[in-house]
């Protein structure tokens, strides 16, 4: 008869698992959690750095193959579960539990920045991460219509309460101020509005706040750039030339303000006709490119499809409405790879993870 496994061997086995992104062993990351060996049968949990971790599955299962080849193991049980970890720059500025604010930029207007915006908030909530989104562009917030939102509920205690559409909080200037009102802000203007749009409103813990920038790198995204304590910044990119040019300038604007980069999405990259052929429309490559020539990650592609424009203008996004489309899933897995960013950029950090090892 084999001998009962040991706790030992278990934890042994388990620190040959490598978390292909934080590139170390689950046992060093501290992410084994509740670990119960009884007899043959031994059951733990995994605690990833974010619940849409692109490699969940394939952690898991070489997870499950670690323990398995213990001697005496007889079956593995293994809980999936998250803790996002908080990278620290949110502390200082506003007393708020928002462990990480990522903003959504380009140079140019129109390339789908608010489209991008919804989605990876969409995706990121699907997941299971609390998820808040800031329609940060003053001048045309369009995040209300992109969710069919009309109105923001009641404020409670001098407190705006966000509205909330498809399980994620939302904030916009658009749901402050008159229908077609011209909205006309001067910097330090502008930089209380934002400071209060965080500071004044009832968002409760929340794993990832997504900020839509205006477009440009005027003062408005400067200004915005600088009252907010950013994780890091997305950068929104056609493949096409002129729009390259101006994407650079937004991603030199905010290295300068030293927000990392987490990357560049390259949006309506190809549309695939009935035909079967596919046109590039806007060039094509242009967006890995960018991240090559500015030594920044490339997050994906995403292609055009008309559904995308009627979902936004009807309120019913596209990762909603049809999550199996080619669209919906370049997006969900550009916002995995968004929060497999943040997590990698926060452990960089000295008491970024709150996980500490429980028995
Ligand atoms: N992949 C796509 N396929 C088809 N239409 C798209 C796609 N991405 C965005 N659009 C459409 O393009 C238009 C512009 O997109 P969006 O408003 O998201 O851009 P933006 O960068 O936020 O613009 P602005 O600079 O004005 O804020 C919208 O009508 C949107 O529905
Ligand atoms: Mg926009």
């Amino acid at each position: 008869m084999t001998d009962k496994p040991t706790k030992e061997q278990v934890i042994a086995a388990l620190g040959t698992v490598q978390e292909p992104e934080l590139h170390d062993d689950l046992v060093t990351l501290n992410m084994i959690r509740e670990l119960n060996v009884e007899g043959g049968k031994v059951s733990f949990s995994i605690m990833l750095t974010t619940p849409a971790c692109p490699l969940r599955g394939q952690i898991q299962k070489e997870a499950e193959q670690a323990v398995m080849s213990v001697g005496g193991v007889e079956s593995v049980e293994i809980k999936m579960d998250s803790d996002v970890p908080n990278d620290g720059r949110m502390r200082g500025l506003v007393q708020m539990p928002i462990r990480n604010a990522i903003a959504v930029g380009s140079g140019k207007g129109g390339v789908g920045k608010s489209t991008v915006s919804v989605n990876i908030a969409i995706a990121l909530a699907k997941s299971g991460a609390r998820v808040g989104l800031m329609d940060a562009d003053i001048y045309g917030p369009n995040i209300p219509t992109m969710l069919g939102v009309e109105k923001l509920p009641p404020p409670k205690s001098e407190k705006l309460i966000p509205a909330k559409a498809y399980d994620i909080k939302m904030i916009s200037m658009g749901l402050l101020v008159k229908p077609g009102q011209p909205l006309i802000w001067r910097g330090p203007m502008l930089n209380s509005a934002i400071r209060q749009f965080l500071g004044d409103v009832e968002w409760g813990e929340l794993d990832y706040l997504i900020v839509d920038l205006p477009p440009g790198t005027g003062d408005a995204a400067l200004s915005l750039a600088q009252a907010l304590p950013l994780s890091g910044a997305i950068i929104v990119t056609l493949p096409q030339l002129v729009s390259l040019e101006d994407a650079g300038r937004g991603l030199n604007m905010f290295r300068q303000l030293e927000v990392p980069i987490l990357g560049i999405i390259e949006n309506m990259s190809y549309l695939d006709l009935p035909d079967g052929t596919r046109m590039d429309i806007f060039g094509s490559g242009g967006g890995e490119q960018l991240a090559d020539t500015m030594e920044v990650p490339f997050l994906g592609k995403v292609p055009m499809d008309s559904e995308v424009r009627v979902g936004g203008d009807s309120g019913k996004p596209i990762t909603v409405t049809h999550p199996d489309s080619p669209v919906a899933k370049a997006l969900t897995d550009i916002a995995q790879n968004v929060a497999a960013k943040v997590s990698v950029a926060a452990l960089g950090k000295e008491n970024a993870l709150p996980i500490k090892i429980v028995e």
